[in-house]
């Protein structure tokens, strides 16, 4: 008689999303290439994957300073300093890296304070339930990041009114809050940028509806933490010029090449925070060499050479955007460094990823559940330290894919986006 968590782990096996990438997996055994493992890399964002040297385009280190000796160093000055981790989480004490790490954020971004999680998803289940009581309701836009979903179920198994409102519609938002009416507060998420599209949320207009309603907004930015507006500061600054009113989420793992995520804004809302997050209180801190490194970074993003770095990184994701446009294909995103391409069918974007990975480059296919079922994508990341001859070599293979197999056209995408 098998044990009970083995009869556990065969009922799980039935369930809806598990039977659905088993019969992926046993469809396409041959496409699949998320368990293969990467073995080795180079300075020159090649690495080797599966057994084969490809140049990677699935990087979400879109400055490069993963492989920055800056950073390398900090890491390495951390370790000797710390140790590889301080070993008590941050209800008892916060090492001198950590405070100083939220010091560089806040001077950074121009709030006056900023708490650091040891990922964005911490951060989103941690500050989100603990924003909010029983008296207030919390609402996202349908699109927002699954983190801000998991925040929002958090928050309602505590008893807190949630919902959800039509993706970027502040005329939606204004209907969502009319019908949840009485309550005290409201907190909207909503996220900084939509990757995949390349959309930016409405945030005057969202801030007009959050005050009319006694709310204030939680905008996730973590795509464009250090690439997106002057000095890499993100969404909030660039399109609200300040953040009275809101809190700003970032992450230290993607732009940034270290670990971590990031709320902030004022003070006393990261005092509050503090107290109130359970994934903070609960858990560990992001380790010591790494709250090294990110004080680097900060050093770098506020550093008279940013600008070219930044100009690098644009130039590069232009390259690609044109060049994809040129071949016909149906091009998304672009405003943080991740150019979507569209291909269709769970089965044909595997195969169109596969072939470009044996053309030698990698990508990554998304499909259902990421995105709509039938409307796979390529997602390509641009990095800074990409050269231009390998994008170049992307657009070959990329206008070879397109020879090969049949592409939808821009015209698709724009009916798709419409409906
Ligand atoms: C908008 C957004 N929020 C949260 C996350 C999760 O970040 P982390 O890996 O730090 O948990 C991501 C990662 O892709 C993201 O894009």
């Amino acid at each position: 008689m098998p044990a009970p968590l083995d009869r556990l782990i065969d009922a799980l096996a039935d369930t809806g999303m598990t039977r659905f990438f088993r019969r992926m997996f046993d469809d396409y055994p041959h496409l699949l290439m998320k368990d293969q493992t990467v073995e080795a890399v180079r300075p020159d964002r090649t690495f080797k994957l599966g057994g084969r040297w490809v140049t990677n385009f699935g990087s979400d280190s879109f400055l490069g300073l993963d492989q920055d000796p800056r950073v390398i160093a900090a890491i390495e000055r951390g370790v000797h300093a710390w140790g590889s981790h301080n070993g008590s989480s941050r209800a008892f004490a916060s090492v001198e890296p950590n405070v100083r790490a939220e010091h560089k954020i806040a001077e950074w971004l121009g709030t006056e304070a900023a708490l650091i999680y040891p990922s964005v998803t911490l951060a989103n289940v941690g500050a989100l339930p603990g924003l909010v009581t029983r008296r207030d309701v919390l609402v996202a836009d349908q699109f927002a990041h699954n983190s801000i979903d998991e925040g929002l179920k958090l928050a309602r198994a505590r008893g807190v009114r949630t919902a959800k409102f039509a993706h970027n519609r502040p005329d939606a938002l204004e209907q969502t809050l009319r019908g949840l009416q009485p309550f005290r507060h409201t907190v909207i998420a909503v996220d900084g940028v939509y990757s995949m599209s390349g959309e930016l949320p409405p945030l005057a207009e969202f801030q007009r509806v959050a005050r009319r309603h006694n709310g204030c907004l939680y905008v996730d930015d973590a795509h464009a933490s250090g690439v997106l507006g002057e000095q890499g500061r993100g969404t909030v600054r660039e399109t609200l010029g300040g953040y009275d009113n809101v809190l700003t989420i970032g992450s230290l793992s993607k732009g940034f090449s270290c670990l971590g995520g990031f709320v902030a804004g004022s003070q006393n809302a990261v005092d509050v925070l503090k107290l109130r997050s359970n994934s903070l209180i609960f858990g560990g801190p992001v380790p010591p060499p790494y709250l090294e490194a990110v004080c680097t970074v900060v050093d770098i993003l506020m550093s008279a050479e940013y600008p070219a770095m930044r100009a690098k990184l644009d130039l590069n994701v232009r390259r690609l955007i044109d060049g994809a446009s040129r071949l016909g294909l149906a091009v998304m995103g672009g405003l943080v460094p991740i150019v979507s391409v569209l291909v269709g069918t769970e089965e044909a974007t595997l195969k169109a990823g596969k072939f470009l990975y044996e053309s030698g480059y990698y990508v990554q296919s998304v499909v259902f559940p990421a995105v709509p079922h039938g409307a796979g994508v390529l997602r390509m990341q641009v990095n800074a330290n990409h050269a231009p001859e390998q994008i170049d070599g992307l657009l070959d293979a990329l206008a070879t894919l397109k020879d090969a197999t049949p592409m939808p056209e821009p015209a698709v995408l724009a009916a798709l986006v419409a409906a």
